[in-house]
């Protein structure tokens, strides 16, 4: 089974309703960060992601637009989807459409193993459901509707009515694994996180699980249910099954998911109970392993709401990357909101990070340090000397930020790891502005002095581009082109990141090349 060093990471697989927003980039991006670290350190690494494309949602839709659920999912995948990963940088390993034969052929096996194994019974429906949620509600979970739906009992999420369903539907013994769940949360604390989300998982189950409806038969659009070709699967069953049926279950050979699985699930808050309760009873049913862990990251929020499709409050990510760039999206959204809590966009505080921390911080260093081994030492890095305190200080900080951002990473705590890496940034540009350099410079004894001041500051640069690479890759490549490195060391994305720490790894006579601007000054209307 999996060992220490597979990381297999996910995200949730999206709606195909509407295009995306910075909502769902924000997932893709701090999984493409998890997934670019431990792909670096040398682990076993694979990225997923994709799009769910069955149930009545997305059925509504493509009728309402006049064409068929999959003409509809087509389109939205092809124009919106897989182009949104582009736009963010995202490097993931696979896309998995839940329309695909490699993933209903699966849905089917696991559902006809829980149906011989006695997990699965026929029974009556009748309750709520909300279709924007796709989930069955318990009158409890409703709200009283305002505007056009005053007098009406709505979902808290989505301000619409909810259906009355009654149906015939197969039923999943959900109830049967309540125990364990519990037992789950309180034996594996990391398996919920963070800790707010693991207390809220924690009490739903404490009042009890029923049994869950899993099938469907009033439309047809969904995997068919494989002895009763009346009924389609529930689309949240038919989801959740994709993070395993992607990586070769029910396949004859299942090596991938033996590497592979459990994986660590990064999704929305919004879709927490799916993951920690439905989705391990799912799996504890079929005799295989929970998850590793299930990440309920916060909310992007507008005016104090959760940022929507359906309430048509979405930002689009290339209105943000076409100005700023992917690499300052990433950065932004990884740096100002702890992962984990939620967190207010804003075109002003975006525009400030970019100049403080990007271009003036992290640019502006790189950028005074190569003009200056080239003024200096003709463009060749220079040996250095015999250290002094400040030159040792720098040394270990650059070893504890190194170590201290993996551990932060281990945590799944991406903004402290950037925080960590960034008092490289600011510690660099102190030391810069104590040493002056240029003062050095003017005085042929110092010679030696200066050497030592420049090469801390460059190696001090190979440990950056090496660690802010996962988040900032365009950027960091440039930079690793222009230090030379690509000639000395090698690629960057081959540089084991859990050794970048280690100090004098720049090799004495490289030969630095030009630099192109990293961020560039940015003349706009938002800004
Ligand atoms: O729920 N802030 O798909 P979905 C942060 N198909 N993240 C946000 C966000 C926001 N305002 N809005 C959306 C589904 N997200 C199911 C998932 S998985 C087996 C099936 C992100 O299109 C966040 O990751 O509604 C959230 O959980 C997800 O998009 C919901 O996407
Ligand atoms: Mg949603």
């Amino acid at each position: 089974m999996s060992s220490g060093n597979s990381f297999y990471v996910t995200t949730p697989i999206f709606y195909v309703n509407d295009a995306p927003h910075i909502g769902h980039a924000y997932t893709e991006v701090a999984a493409d960060v998890l997934a670019r670290w431990h792909r670096q350190a040398g682990d076993t690494t694979w990225m997923l992601t994709g799009t769910d494309e069955h149930g009545e949602k997305i059925l509504r839709t493509a009728t309402a637009n006049g064409v068929s659920p999959k003409e509809w999912a087509d389109k939205l995948v092809e124009k919106s989807w897989r182009p949104l990963l582009e736009t963010i940088d995202v490097a993931n390993d696979d896309f998995i459409r839940t329309t695909e034969p490699r993933h209903e052929e699966a849905v089917q096996k696991f559902l006809q193993k829980l149906y011989d194994d006695g997990f699965i019974y026929a029974g009556e429906y009748e309750g709520y459901y909300c279709v924007g949620c796709e989930e069955y509600k318990q009158e409890s979970e409703l709200v009283d509707g305002t505007g056009p739906y005053e007098g009406q009992k709505v979902c808290a999420i989505h301000s619409k009515p909810v259906e009355l369903l009654q149906e015939r539907n197969y039923f999943f013994r959900m109830s049967e694994f309540a125990e364990r769940l519990l037992a789950l949360y309180a034996d594996n604390p990391e398996f919920v996180q963070p800790e707010s989300a693991r207390n809220e998982v924690t009490q739903f189950v404490k009042q009890g699980l029923s049994d869950l409806s899993i099938s469907r038969s009033s439309f047809d659009w969904g995997v068919k249910v494989p002895w009763d070709d009346t009924h389609v699967v529930y689309v949240w069953f038919d989801a959740l099954l994709n993070y395993i049926t992607a990586i070769g279950y029910g396949n004859d050979d299942e090596s991938r998911l033996d590497e592979l699985w459990p994986a660590v699930h990064i999704v929305g808050k919004d879709i927490l109970r799916f993951h920690a309760v439905i989705w391990p009873a799912m799996l504890m049913a079929a005799g295989l392993e929970v998850p590793h862990r299930v990440y309920g990251h916060g909310w992007l929020l507008v005016g104090g709401e959760k940022m929507s499709k359906s309430k048509l409050t979405g930002i689009a990510p290339n209105e943000i990357t076409d100005t700023f760039g992917s690499d300052a999206f990433r950065y932004y959204f990884m740096r100002a909101i702890a992962f984990g809590q939620d967190g207010s966009f804003s075109w002003e505080d975006l525009s400030a990070r970019y100049q403080a921390e990007l271009a003036n911080g992290f640019g502006n260093l790189a950028s005074r340090a190569l003009a200056m081994v080239t003024r200096y030492f003709d463009g060749t890095i220079p040996e250095q000397g015999e250290p002094t305190d400040d030159d040792l200080e720098i040394q270990k900080l650059v070893a504890d930020a190194a170590r201290e951002a993996d551990a932060a990473i281990e945590k799944l705590a991406i903004h402290d790891a950037l925080a960590h890496i960034w008092t490289i940034v600011d510690e660099l540009n102190g030391y810069i502005t104590d040493q002056q350099p240029w003062v050095l410079a003017k005085d042929d004894e110092q010679r030696e002095r200066l050497a030592t001041v420049l090469y801390t500051v460059v190696e001090g640069l190979r440990a950056l581009a090496v660690l802010l690479a996962p988040v900032i890759p365009v950027a960091t490549d440039k930079l690793w082109t222009a230090l030379g490195a690509a000639e000395s060391l090698g690629a960057l994305a081959d540089q084991p990141i859990r050794d970048a720490g280690r100090w004098g790894q720049l090799p004495a006579g490289t030969v630095v090349h030009q630099l192109e601007a990293l961020f560039p000054r940015i003349e706009t209307a938002n800004a």
